[in-house]
């Protein structure tokens, strides 16, 4: 089988370390892509890493470009195109500057990847996800969000640290927006299958949510700029469970046509993703106040969309 393409749109932060994991993990063959200013950028970071797979015997490509046309079939694309917050700023702050963004690249990504499956991670999320489908007319299936699994995983860190239990047996999910009133699901939150209620008092819990849903701004606060280790990681797990036909269950924002009770938005819910890309949106149980909370979210997440929509 030839080896797999993964596109990378924007050579930054994030766009870096998926590259270093998509080489290390041997996934197929990396092109890395941002705007002419910062083509030696990305070409700099492509050759860096090449040189490193002479020392892991990996013996995939990995090209910087910002022609269009050297990312033509990629399998996958993974876009983080745009700026990143800076302190004080919240996710919503990046739309009027990443929307011209998301829509340069969808427009050529129609052009020269129509059959990619294709992982936003730009913020804000849901809007510039929403963004991405609506101009590409790309099917729900080929294009999906990055957001769930991130903060799942900082919710299942925070989780694990105060029990001082292992990372590896907490499971946790976070629903909804991909902002400060994304929506942690506490009944669906175990350790090994102990519900996480009868392991921590309630008002630790509402501490480690509130972190959670500031998660993102306490790395911007301590850094300057955002967060991509954990950003990369968690996109790289959606992309291995398309790679790999995997039909993993993750949190996802996905496009909503009606299930949960809401349509025409990208948002949070829990998606199978296999070869087919999103396969499947599982519609899970919620309680009164986890449904209201996701009612919330949603009501923010309409909001960005409301602005997005204004500027078509
Ligand atoms: N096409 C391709 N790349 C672009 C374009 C474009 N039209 N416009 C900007 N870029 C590039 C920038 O030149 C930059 O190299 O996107 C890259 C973004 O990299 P960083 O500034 O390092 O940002 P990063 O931390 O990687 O975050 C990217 O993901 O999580 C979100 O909020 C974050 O929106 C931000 C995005």
């Amino acid at each position: 089988m030839a080896r797999r393409k993964i596109g990378l749109i924007g050579a930054g932060n994030i766009g870096g370390e998926l590259a270093n994991l998509a080489v290390a993990k041997q996934l197929g063959d990396v092109v890395l892509f941002d705007i002419p200013q910062k083509e030696n950028l990305a070409k700099g970071k492509a050759l860096d890493l090449e040189q490193s797979t002479a020392l892991s015997g990996c013996d995939a490509r990995v090209t910087g470009t910002s022609n269009w046309a050297d990312v033509a079939g990629a399998d996958i694309l993974i876009i983080t195109a745009g700026i990143p917050r800076k302190p004080g700023q919240s996710r919503d702050d990046l739309v009027a500057t990443n929307l011209p963004i998301i829509r340069d690249v969808a427009d050529n990504a129609k052009k020269h990847c129509p059959d990619a499956f294709v992982i936003v991670i730009s913020n804000p999320l849901d809007a510039m996800v929403y963004e991405f489908k609506r101009r590409t007319g790309a099917s729900r299936q080929k294009v999906v969000g990055m957001a769930g699994v991130l903060d799942s995983a900082r919710f299942a860190l925070f989780l694990a640290r105060e029990l001082n239990a292992s990372i590896k047996d907490v499971r946790a999910m976070v629903l909804g927006g991909h902002g400060d009133d994304m929506v942690p699901v506490l009944s669906y939150c175990t350790v090994n299958g102990v519900p996480i209620r009868q392991l921590i008092s309630k008002d630790k819990l509402a501490s480690i949510i509130d972190r959670t849903r500031k998660g993102g701004g306490e790395i911007v606060g301590l850094m300057g700029t955002s967060a991509y280790y954990a950003p990369a990681s968690s996109s790289i797990a959606m992309a291995e469970a398309f790679l790999f036909d995997q039909k993993r269950l993750l949190p996802c924002a996905a496009y909503l046509e009606g299930e949960y009770g809401y349509k025409d938005l990208y948002m949070g819910v829990p998606v199978v993703i296999g070869a087919g890309g999103v396969e499947k949106i599982v519609e899970i149980e919620l309680d009164d106040e986890e449904k209201a909370m996701l009612k919330k979210s949603a009501g923010s997440v309409q909001q960005v969309l409301d602005v997005v929509k204004k500027s078509t």
